[in-house]
């Protein structure tokens, strides 16, 4: 199997950055497709732990080539105090690529960002305040500046200046907000982009040398199904694609080099920001999840929404990208709830609905059905094998498997890499 893609099935957080840590141990290449730094991968490898945003899960294995795809949005100032955090952890950066086509996050970008969710009001998305739509805007409208120019300094600034007064333009015009110092902002660049231009490469080409060597390949998707701007719960979305198919115009490679699509699912439901989430708890039982799971955002510090699972999510996002299977994150956080409730499907406009609500109703318009299952009381912390799992457990993953219609590969029980329950090797 040469490539495997591993993508979020619910709205992010699901715990993508540990599953591709683990795959990256018998892989050759980790090429992020898509986001930029509003994504927050946690990796925990002995006494430390890794916060990356930007930088592939794979770094922490050496020789591990690591590839910033096409894709996604770099945001060179946090770029480069990322790498500078992950050398200082010990971990070598000389494998890491950025593609020449990834397009720049710069500060007005953020500043835009920021500017719109306020004019949004009541109406706000909750986004991270990263930047990250307004530089897929630009990209979209053919006026963003590439990783590639970061090579060429004096013409980068050209472009940065003209685009930076037309962004001034908006800000204080249109946002009443006060206008960016130009000047400043490409002398902070003019290091950074003389710090970042050798990784500069055609990662595409790479890929596909890699690919035709039959290497392991895996493609690290960020935020969730969810989240995905066309399939997501718009306009409740980041500004990329998620789903399976983001990852091939997200990196430069053919479908037929996809060999597999692995969703991570976390054992219950989180989100953060804005929108609908039939399943949410606002009560016991989401301050169970919140506490135990430790829910708050790797990039922002957020709490995250917490709620039951949801399988109608995990069906509609395993029918867009075809999962072959599944990774479950976090069951240890449901050790002590009673009893568990997992969503079969929704009542929506008067009917009953296993499915994505139908034309004319949005998630915000389902009310979710239950099926109660048994808890368990036990700590999984040390369990490593299937057969080890407390039936309550077991029970649970098959449900899920039932209800997802697909097989559930891996079952992490806590954060370490080593606290993980291998039922099949995906690689396989
Ligand atoms: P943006 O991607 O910053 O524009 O935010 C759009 C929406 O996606 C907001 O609801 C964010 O909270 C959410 N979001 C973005 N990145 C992540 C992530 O990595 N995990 C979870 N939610 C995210």
């Amino acid at each position: 199997m040469p490539g495997l893609i591993v993508l979020g099935a619910q709205w992010g957080d699901e715990g993508k950055g540990r599953v591709v840590d683990l795959l990256a141990a018998d892989a050759q290449v980790v090429a992020r497709y898509q986001g930029g730094h509003n994504a927050g991968h946690t990796v925990v490898v002995g006494e430390h732990t890794l916060k990356l945003h930007q930088v592939p899960s794979g770094i922490t294995r050496r020789g591990v080539l690591c590839v910033i795809g096409n894709g996604t949005v770099v945001e060179p100032l946090a770029l480069v105090q990322e790498m500078d955090e992950v050398a200082q952890l010990g971990f070598d950066l000389g494998a890491l690529r950025i593609s020449r086509a990834a397009h720049l996050i710069l500060p007005y970008h953020q500043a835009l960002d920021q500017a719109q969710e306020a004019s949004r009001g009541a109406q706000a998305i909750g986004t991270t305040g990263r930047g990250i739509g307004p530089a897929y805007t630009d990209k979209a409208a053919r006026a963003g500046l590439r990783a590639e120019e970061l090579v060429n300094f004096d013409t980068f600034a050209a472009r940065f200046r003209e685009a930076a007064a037309a962004k001034n333009e908006l800000l204080t015009r249109l946002y009443g907000r006060p206008a960016l110092d130009i000047e400043a902002m490409l002398a902070q660049l003019r290091p950074t982009a003389e710090r970042l231009a050798p990784y500069v490469a055609d990662t595409s080409l790479l890929l596909h040398q890699a690919l035709r060597q039959g290497r392991h390949v895996l493609f690290e998707g960020a935020q969730g199904t969810l989240l995905d701007i066309d399939h997501g719960t718009y306009p409740f979305v980041t500004s990329s694609n998620p789903t399976a198919g983001g990852a091939c115009v997200g990196v430069g490679v053919p479908p037929a080099s996809i060999a597999g699509v692995l969703g991570v699912v976390k054992a219950y439901t989180t989100r953060v920001g804005a929108g609908p989430f039939p399943c949410e708890r606002c009560d016991e039982v989401g301050e169970h999840l919140v506490k135990m799971g430790a829910e708050f955002g790797t990039t922002t510090g957020r709490r995250r929404r917490c709620g039951w699972l949801d399988t109608v999510v995990v069906r509609y996002a395993a029918r867009l990208s075809g999962f072959t299977g599944l990774a479950v994150t976090k069951l240890d956080v449901l050790t002590g709830l009673p009893s568990l409730r997992i969503c079969t499907g929704y009542r929506c406009g008067g009917t009953l609905t296993e499915d994505w609500p139908p034309v004319g109703y949005s998630l915000a318009d389902c009310e979710p059905v239950y099926e109660e299952l048994p808890g368990w009381s036990e700590s999984l912390s040390a369990v490593r094998r299937w057969e080890d799992l407390p039936p309550a457990a077991r029970h649970y993953i098959e449900r899920l498997e039932a209800l997802a219609g697909v097989p559930v590969d891996l079952v992490s029980v806590g954060p370490e890499r080593e606290q993980l329950v291998v039922r099949r090797n995906v690689w396989r």
